[in-house]
């Protein structure tokens, strides 16, 4: 087919968003890219490419890779969710990986005798560790969507394992910053702090013990992970330091494919995470209140008055609502609906700040982490891939168990461990969020693909409870034009609710808007740290340019092929 007729085709589709994937699906870019955190990934990807693997591939040796040269946000400990497009097929997957809770969790678990919760239960050591979903994501990706083999897309994450990786400033701020964690875990300090201390930058950081768990995991596959010696290490070492897991816990872990949510705005398409994440009901909600306003025809600190009160509005029924679909019945059709959002509207004031305190609700600057991991993939073909992986907080849980090179997740303390306590990320929750055997915990991980007549945008970041309000502006900045590197780069403001303040990177708000937000009653406070770390993939139908872009904040380069 002609690039004039490929464009035919794309630009009929406008007409029809439906149409707009059956249309697109017929177009390859005939270029890969890959954009992740940390360019020894990336290369990992590519290296699987090369060999003739597909998009599929390449994000199981991404992630695998990801685990050993940036354990203190994603690995085998851990979980995320994989979004996929088959370009053969025209059709969507969305791999939910995320961490479960053990069978003998129970509700409230993290609280004291007097019903109070105990300080740093649902964060530190084993007690903090949902059951890892991640294995069994990388094991059904290749199972099922790839081309090569588990053990060798493995390979790449198995020599740098066993051949080591130089350790980096921001990883070293992590090994600072929970030290006193850290150091507990016998496991854990032998092989981020060989000299029983803070490695200097540079250091190299050899994990022989995780190289013969992922030789395991490329061997038995799922089995390889969950069942025998792998599993066995992962029981003892959890309930020898005070946990709860079991075998059987591991041996019953499931990923589970779901339908993707799926939104419009205008003439772009966003598909994108649903429950157990809030980001495609957040994303719609928010999208659906600021459908009415003439955005581009505002000024700054107007634009951005209204993009706050649909992040206000979304996050509180994330609260109030949202959980693991398998769980809580949740008012989805109502949520998602137009005329929902309308009415929300109505109580949008064009020249006031709506007060968190007087919208019904449940009664915390989040994290600015990039403890979570995000990537974005295309093939040649045209397949995709958005993957957003996780072990919560730098490091997880912090808790290594003996002889297996995993570092553990804190995936519990993302669950609402008492209603209306504010966990990390100074999210709040209700019953749709409370702690059930095997449940999943609500995340705000949102791994997407932006898609409108000019083409595709695969789009994450980390970021906590920041994420969506990122992926946000990142469709905003598209649907108006921008590349990915102005995705990217772009400076990023949020407000979730509770704590009632926008927070903002330098430059985000300009002195003159936070004037005018403040005289229309918001409060506007500077954020500690940067926002999240952005991994971008486009493709411009037009152009046929293939580009991949990584956040300025991080440390990576996207590459073309
Ligand atoms: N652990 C962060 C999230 O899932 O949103």
């Amino acid at each position: 087919m002609t690039r004039f007729a490929r464009n035919y085709l794309c630009l009929l589709s406008t007409l029809s968003l439906l149409f707009l994937s059956a249309a697109c699906s017929t177009m390859q870019p005939g270029k890969a890219a890959i954009a992740s955190a940390d360019p020894l990934a990336t290369a990992a990807g590519y290296e699987v490419l090369e060999e003739g693997g597909n998009a599929f591939d390449a994000a199981v040796a991404v992630a695998a890779a990801l685990g050993v040269v940036e354990p203190a946000a994603s690995g085998l400990g851990g979980g995320g969710f994989f979004l996929l497009y088959r370009a053969d097929e025209g059709d969507y997957r969305f791999v939910d990986a995320r961490e479960v809770a053990p069978a003998a969790a129970s509700r409230d678990m993290y609280l004291d005798d007097n019903g109070q919760p105990v300080r740093g239960a649902s964060m530190d050591g084993p007690l903090a560790a949902g059951i890892p979903g991640e294995a069994a994501g990388m094991a059904h990706l290749a199972g099922n969507y790839g081309r090569l083999p588990l053990e060798r897309l493995l390979e790449p994450a198995i020599r740098l394992a066993e051949n080591g990786y130089r350790i980096e400033s921001r990883a070293l701020l992590g090994l600072r910053f929970r030290k006193q964690t850290l150091l507990q875990s016998p496991a854990f300090a032998a092989v981020f702090y060989p000299e029983g201390v803070l490695p200097k930058e540079d250091t190299l950081i050899v994990q022989p013990d995780l190289a013969a768990t992922l030789r395991r995991f490329a061997e038995g596959g799922f089995d390889g992970f969950y069942k025998g010696d792998t599993a066995r290490l992962l029981v003892d070492g959890v309930r020898a330091a005070g946990g709860i897991w079991s075998l059987e816990d591991l041996a019953s872990y499931r990923v589970v494919e779901r339908e993707p949510s799926v939104t419009t705005f205008s003439n772009l398409r966003i598909v994108t995470a649903p429950p157990p994440s809030s980001g495609g009901v957040a994303l719609t909600q928010m999208l659906n209140l600021l459908s009415t306003y003439p955005l581009a025809e505002l000024d700054g600190a107007q634009q951005k008055h209204y993009m706050v009160e649909a992040m206000r509005r979304a996050y509180r029924d994330r609260a109030i609502y949202l959980g693991d679909p398998d769980f809580v019945e949740m008012p989805l059709p109502m949520l998602l609906s137009r005329d929902y959002m309308a009415g929300q509207r109505v109580s949008v004031r064009g020249d006031r700040a709506t007060p968190s305190s007087v919208l019904d609700g449940i009664d915390t600057d989040g994290g600015e982490g990039t403890q979570t991991t995000h990537f974005s993939i295309i093939d040649a073909d045209g397949n995709r891939v958005a993957a957003t992986l996780t072990v919560n907080t730098w490091y997880g849980a912090g808790f290594m168990s003996p002889g297996t090179g995993i570092v553990l997740n804190n995936e519990m303390d993302d669950f609402s461990i008492k209603p209306g306590v504010p966990n990390e990320f100074e999210l709040i929750g209700d019953d749709a969020n409370a702690i059930v055997p095997g449940k999943r915990p609500l995340s705000s991980m949102s791994p997407s693909f932006l898609e409108s007549d000019r083409g595709i945008a695969i789009v994450g970041t980390p970021g906590g409870s920041r994420i969506i309000t990122m992926v946000l502006q990142a469709a905003l900045k598209w649907y108006e034009g921008g590349s990915a590197w102005d995705m990217v780069s772009m400076r990023r403001f949020h407000h979730q609710y509770l704590p009632d303040e926008i927070r903002h990177e330098p430059g985000a708000i300009s002195e003159a808007e936070i004037v005018t937000l403040e005289s229309m009653g918001h409060t506007v406070k500077p954020a500690r740290r940067p926002f999240g770390n952005m991994n971008v993939v486009t493709w411009d139908f037009d152009s046929g340019k293939v580009e991949a872009a990584t956040d300025p904040r991080g440390r990576a380069e996207g590459r073309v092929y």
